[in-house]
């Protein structure tokens, strides 16, 4: 009999930009302090991508070039790359488009994919169904450039968003290793509570949505945090369920880094210990799609083949999911991971400023 084809993760790449916002800094730009946000959302520093012109995919390039150097992969042997990102460089073409062009990927199809802060599980899980469906090399990119979107006059979200990318490679697998379970949901009526407002075709740019600041984030803190409490824990207990897991079972929960008490909250309904969960929410913040995958780029080094993961996430939307995973190989890796080389490009792409 055939054996059932999984998708696999089988590397990761990443990049934050070099400037880090600290809260002291952020405490002269608007009326908050360390102390509050530190003991409210858990945040002490955010990177921020500086440059006129330069926006989404700049990370997302090099996250996929790093990936593809740490993976050993021909560019051109990638089949499809998906962008999770609410902040794309453009409206079109789309950011994911973008990355493959300068990264070299020239023989795939290439998509963007909205869903906020479950961009990343989305787009995961959508590329899993394509190794499935028979293609070989899947590159899925979680990245947002948020300081694109924050208002730096509004103490309530000012804090919370990062920039950041990181990006995954999928491929097949025939060990039972990879995606095993997802279960991804989304609720419309969320967007009352979070949203931007103006930019696209509902309310296009104009003097009045410029005055009234709709093109920055609009966020209900309390409603949106029950939420996010409640939906993460409940999707993710459910993921235990039906697949049978006990905390003891879990190596790792992925969680959606947006509020180290939601985190907390998450892994505490699931049984399982601090140290059972990936953190790293204080030096990088929200950077909403690239939460997960910077997650895994932080702590490769520390997984083993077979290892069950379980990723959570709430966002935007709004949009939350879950996913049982079983890591694909031995993170034989520096802890952690420097700048990527600028690895040459193929002539015909080396000329478009990204
Ligand atoms: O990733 C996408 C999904 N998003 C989320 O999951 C975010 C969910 N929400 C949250 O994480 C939290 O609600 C926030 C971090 C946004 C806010 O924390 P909170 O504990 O819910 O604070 P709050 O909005 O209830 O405000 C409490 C107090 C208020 O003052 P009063 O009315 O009690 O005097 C705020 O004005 O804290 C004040 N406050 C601040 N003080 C200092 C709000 N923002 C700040 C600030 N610095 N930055």
């Amino acid at each position: 009999m055939e054996k059932k084809i999984t998708a696999a993760i089988t590397g990761v790449g990443g990049y934050v930009p070099d400037y880090i916002l600290d809260n002291d800094e952020l405490s002269r730009m608007v009326d908050t302090s360390d102390e509050w946000i530190m003991s409210r959302i858990g945040i002490k520093t955010r990177h921020i991508l500086k440059g006129d012109g330069i926006g989404t995919s700049y990370m997302g390039i090099r996250a996929v070039r790093e990936l593809l150097e740490k993976t050993d992969t021909d560019p051109m042997e990638v089949d499809l790359v998906i962008c999770a990102t609410v902040t794309p460089d453009m409206f079109f073409p789309s950011t994911a488009n973008l990355i493959s062009y300068k990264c070299g990927i020239m023989n795939a199809f290439t998509f963007d994919l909205s869903a906020a802060c479950s961009g990343f599980l989305f787009a995961l899980q959508t590329g899993a169904k394509y190794i499935e469906g028979g293609l070989k090399k899947v590159v899925v990119v979680g990245a947002d450039k948020m300081s694109s979107i924050v208002n730096y006059d509004d103490r309530a979200t000012a804090p919370i968003f990062g920039d950041g990318a990181g990006a995954v490679l999928l491929e097949p697998n025939t060990e039972g290793l990879g995606v095993l379970d997802a279960d991804l949901h989304s609720d419309g009526g969320g967007f009352i509570h979070l949203h931007m407002k103006a930019g696209g075709s509902a309310y296009p740019p104009s003097k009045e949505t410029l005055r009234r600041g709709w093109h920055t984030i609009y966020q209900e803190g309390q409603p949106v945090f029950k939420a996010a409490v409640s939906r993460m824990a409940d999707v993710s207990t459910e993921i235990m369920r039906r697949n049978h897991l006990t905390a003891d079972d879990i190596r790792y929960l992925v969680p959606h880094q947006a509020n180290k008490r939601i985190i907390d909250a998450t892994a505490k309904r699931m049984g399982l210990p601090a140290d059972k969960c990936m953190v790293n929410i204080e030096r990088y913040a929200n950077t909403t799609a690239a939460t997960l995958p910077l997650c895994l780029w932080d702590y490769e080094s520390r997984l083993k083949k077979g290892d069950n993961l379980v990723f959570a996430a709430f966002g935007g939307g709004f949009t939350w999911g879950a996913m049982y995973l079983k890591w694909a190989y031995d993170g034989n890796i520096p802890d952690k991971c420097g700048e990527p080389e600028d690895i040459p490009l193929s002539n015909n792409v080396n000329n478009v400023k990204l």
